[in-house]
């Protein structure tokens, strides 16, 4: 059957074997990186859930998951960095080795807040490892970003975690959303 919702794809931006060949090669950095460290990966929900379960699944490293939960406020096109902490992480980051694990970073507004959340708790170390990074966009500086996936253009994708009001996010590749859908 069709998934109802690739009719609403314009255009496939990074393939599904891409997208898990390139989470293979993070993982095997991120093994050499942080072998012997037990880094904690911090996903940040919803979006960076797909992301960080494969990249999890392709580390040999022993290493935790934990989760938190923000709202934004503000629309995306008027990000202004104001987040809301609606769920916590579950356990202590005082001296552990944290990994940011974010799906995309755009402005970058969004992570230097939880940036500065994680570094107020004293980590070991602090660094971000993103999906997606759309440079082009950026607001916010020093931002420990150590890992990228992929360099995207300006063009607002969805699949692989990423959402348009929900939705998309199930799609195993990232696409670009047709302008009808997107301007609906
Ligand atoms: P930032 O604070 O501007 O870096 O953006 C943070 C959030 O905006 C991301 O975590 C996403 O939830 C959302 N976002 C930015 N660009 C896109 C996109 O192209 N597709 C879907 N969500 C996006």
């Amino acid at each position: 059957m069709t998934d109802p919702l690739l009719f609403d794809i314009a255009e496939v931006l990074i393939a599904s074997d891409r997208l898990q060949e390139r989470v293979g090669e993070l993982a095997r950095a991120i093994d050499r990186d942080y072998a012997a460290l037990r880094p904690v990966l911090v996903g940040v929900l919803r979006g960076s859930v797909y992301f960080l379960v494969d990249l999890s699944r392709q580390l040999r490293i022993p290493h935790e998951i934990d989760f938190m939960a923000i709202a934004a406020y503000g629309t995306r096109h008027a990000t202004t960095g104001a987040v809301r902490l609606l769920k916590d992480l579950e356990d202590e980051v005082t001296d552990r080795h944290v990994l940011l694990v974010e799906d995309i970073i755009d402005t970058g507004l969004t992570a230097s807040y939880l940036v500065r959340l994680l570094r107020a708790r004293r980590p070991a170390s602090l660094a971000i490892c993103t999906l997606l990074d759309k440079r082009t966009r950026r607001i916010a500086e020093d931002l420990p970003i150590r890992y990228v996936g992929f360099e995207i253009p300006d063009r607002f994708v969805v699949g692989y975690g990423l959402d348009f009001r929900q939705l998309y996010r199930n799609l195993p590749f990232v696409g670009v959303l047709r302008e009808e859908v997107f301007n609906d």
